[in-house]
């Protein structure tokens, strides 16, 4: 569902947000952005942590500016305030997890400019035409593509000189920082499609579990979030771990945040199911918060603003206000300059 390419699309559409914002003079209250990308730590006002946040998670590592989920894009993405970072998790053939959006390819890497792949291209249940899929490339194989831009409109300078990622080596990035606020970086790992690996007899919670159980990070504590689209696997996930779980939603119907609750430790939702057209709340906020779930909405873009908003720091402002506890973002230095901002606004 969220994988298939008309959902990337969709993604990439304007959320339907209050037009009344439009008129609300966000924009001549918006203070100067900190520099946050070029300063020296010690140059940055350090934001009493209650002011902090909410979590700036890096969504997909910094693909506003380079091909995501890449080292250097992770890189980026911390530089630039982020607090945690997000991969994305599919299986290659032979079992590795690697860090990708989608179980195709042809999105992000340059597997089309691959003479001795040309035969793998193949069609698959599900997916709308004719691709290349991770599940039936081995690791070795995989780690000679080289990660491209998905979005036209952004820089394509860095196509072709990064590879992908293992969960693994992902892990190891965010364990050699610190956030600019001198916080461990943390992870957000995302499960992609998990009754389908397991169709193929993949099992994403050992898999996902030993490698956190490696690197230290299985532990309570642990600056880790574990995201899914399917309840299932955060449903047995319960069972295994004490790690914050968070389901993801892309739409209010049928919603049962009690349940919701029973398993998991917070919701991804889709940012446009937070607000009302007039620009009041859908409830959506207070709902989840009076079960004790966080609530991290996804995604924001300053390059695709619905156009209710004058910039980016309105946008932010104006779900920070909702009461969301995290922002997915492509862009992690509008997040933190929002964030920063209001710290100086509040004194
Ligand atoms: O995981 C939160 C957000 O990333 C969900 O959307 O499709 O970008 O994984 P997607
Ligand atoms: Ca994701």
């Amino acid at each position: 569902m969220s994988n298939q390419k008309i959902n990337l699309t969709r993604r990439h559409a304007l959320a339907a947000v209050p037009a009344v914002l439009a008129t609300a003079g966000l924009a001549a209250c918006q203070p100067k952005a900190p520099a946050v990308l070029n300063a020296k730590k010690k140059d940055i006002p350090m934001a009493d942590p209650k002011n902090a946040q909410p979590l700036v998670i890096g969504h997909r590592g910094a693909p506003g500016y380079l091909p995501e989920h890449t080292a250097p894009g992770y890189d980026l993405a911390i530089r630039m305030g982020a607090d945690y970072i997000e991969p994305d998790l599919v299986f290659t053939k032979d079992g590795h997890l690697i860090v990708r959006h989608d179980h195709y390819l042809s999105d992000t890497t340059d597997v089309a400019d691959h003479p001795e792949f040309a035969d793998r291209k193949t069609v698959k249940e599900g997916h709308e035409g004719e691709d290349w899929f991770s599940e039936d490339f081995t690791l070795a194989e995989i780690k000679t593509l080289r990660a491209t831009q998905a979005f036209e409109s952004r820089s394509h300078a860095a196509d072709g000189k990064f590879e992908i990622l293992t969960f693994g080596e992902f892990i190891a990035i965010a364990q050699g920082r610190t956030s600019l606020l001198g916080n461990p970086i943390g992870i957000y790992p995302e499960t992609k499609l998990p009754s389908y690996f397991k169709s193929l007899g993949y099992d994403f919670e050992t898999a996902v579990l030993d490698e956190l159980k490696k690197t230290g990070w299985d532990r309570p504590g642990s600056p880790v979030f574990i995201q899914s689209f399917e309840d299932g696997i955060l449903r047995s996930l319960r069972q295994k771990t004490e790690l914050p779980l968070i389901m993801l939603l892309e739409f209010a119907d049928g919603v049962d945040m009690k349940d919701i609750a029973t398993y998991a430790d917070g919701i991804g939702p889709y940012k446009a199911l937070l607000a009302n057209q007039d620009g009041t709340s859908t409830g959506f906020v207070e709902a989840a918060h009076k079960e004790g779930l966080k609530l991290h909405p996804w995604t924001f873009r300053s390059d695709r603003l619905p156009e209710v908003f004058a910039n980016a720091q309105a946008e932010f402002d104006f779900f920070f206000d909702l009461g969301v506890d995290g922002v997915f973002t492509d862009f992690s230095n509008d997040a933190r300059a929002a964030l920063l901002a209001r710290a100086a606004r509040s004194g």
